[in-house]
């Protein structure tokens, strides 16, 4: 057999599967969603930091650059405002500036930090990651760092390696953070999509339980079959990059992902209910990704949790991707609606498809 000395492989030894070029679809049904509840030393979220640029562009903003109305995004969404970063901005000088009130907001010094992780539906660049920015900035000297691509889900699935690595004597003190400037993804002429996202960041600080709180589960998934539900740019079979896409931007069967997104909420939200062994009734908090009031409002009801536990703040900021649950976490301690003690569940859908869910006693 041939060495060809350029891959180091026998040719013979190659067996690549042919790529599918048809989009296999799914029901929302069909989505494999399973949870675990957690093991080891437990961990919580001990502090919080967000930011949003200064610019504020209202629904009224928004009727002079498309065709719509301050009663149709209401109505259809929930949301009246979203912050708008100035052109050149990178996502990860918001993530600088949240996890900075994060550190602060949990009393940890930069040198405490083992590992930064920077979620973002709209990184800066392939190399070097954001997160090495942010270790920089911030004087995260014993972090090492990188970032993680979920979509929305990253935020989340953050959390989880976080909570793994305390729970395995691998770190201390985790700082994850979602960094957003999601208006440079848009289409500003696509009425169906401009007026739902805004910019922001948010972060926050994962440390060991002192006072029995901690995460009780997690329910976890990705479905690829859906990954032309939400995509970034008209070439997206391979990618915008590897396909040299000239202007790709933010498109959304919207729709469809609406079914989706409260299929994957109600599951995996149960899902992780179940297996931390708590019922809706002895739930207090749901605290879910902000893409849409209905899907949140449609999955409460679905999932028989009372609109008095659920937290919406999408009306302030629109749909920040991975930034949401932390500016959620914010303004719901801010507001005194998050208080130790208290069972917290925190669910995300996303493109990809990915979704999680975590159920977390506050402390
Ligand atoms: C995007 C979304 C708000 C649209 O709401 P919808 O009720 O599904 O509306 P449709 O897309 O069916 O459009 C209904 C009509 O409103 C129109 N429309 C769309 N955007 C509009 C806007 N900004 N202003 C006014 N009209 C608008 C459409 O053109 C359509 O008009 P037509 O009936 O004449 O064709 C909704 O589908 C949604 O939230 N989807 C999920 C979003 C999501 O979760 N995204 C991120 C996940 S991380």
């Amino acid at each position: 057999m041939q060495r060809d000395p350029r891959i180091g492989h026998d040719e013979g030894d190659l067996t690549l599967t042919a790529l599918r070029t048809e989009v296999a679809h799914t029901h929302p049904s069909r989505l494999p969603i399973r949870a675990f509840p957690t093991r080891g030393v437990h961990s919580v979220i001990a502090g919080i930091g967000t930011y949003a640029p200064e610019r504020v562009l209202t629904n009224a903003d928004l009727e002079k650059i498309v065709d719509t109305s301050d009663g149709w995004i209401t109505e259809r969404t929930g949301m009246k405002e979203r912050h708008i970063a100035q052109a050149g901005t990178a996502s990860w000088e918001l993530g600088v500036h949240a996890g900075e009130r994060a550190l602060a907001d949990a009393g940890v010094a930069p040198e405490e930090v083992d590992l930064v992780m920077v979620a973002s539906s709209a990184p800066d660049a392939p190399f070097p990651s954001m997160a090495c920015r942010v270790q920089e900035q911030l004087g995260l000297t014993n972090a090492w760092a990188f970032d993680l691509l979920a979509a929305c889900t990253g935020l989340l699935y953050e959390l989880q390696i976080a909570d793994v690595m305390i729970a395995a004597g691998r770190a201390r003190t985790v700082l994850v953070i979602g960094a957003e400037v999601l208006s440079r993804l848009l289409d500003w002429t696509d009425r169906s999509t401009c007026v739902l996202l805004g910019d922001a960041a948010g972060a926050l600080v994962v440390r060991a339980a002192e006072h029995g709180g901690g995460f009780r589960s997690w329910s976890l998934g990705a479905d690829g079959r859906e990954w032309d539900l939400l995509r970034f740019g008209e070439r997206a079979q391979t990618g915008a990059y590897a396909a040299g896409d000239p202007n790709p931007h933010f498109i959304m069967r919207g729709p469809e992902t609406f079914k989706f997104a409260v299929e994957c909420f109600t599951r995996s939200g149960q899902a992780a209910l179940d297996a931390a062994g708590v019922t809706v009734d002895q739930l207090d908090l749901f605290v879910p990704h902000q893409a849409n009031r209905r899907i949140i409002e449609a999955a409460a009801r679905r999932a028989g949790i009372p609109e008095q536990k659920v937290f919406i703040n999408i009306e302030r900021y629109g749909n920040t991707s991975t930034a949401t649950v932390p500016l959620a976490l914010y303004d719901a301690r801010e507001q005194g609606r998050l208080k130790p003690g208290m069972k917290v569940l925190m669910s995300t859908f996303a493109s990809g498809l990915t979704w999680a869910s975590t159920v977390m006693e506050w402390e």
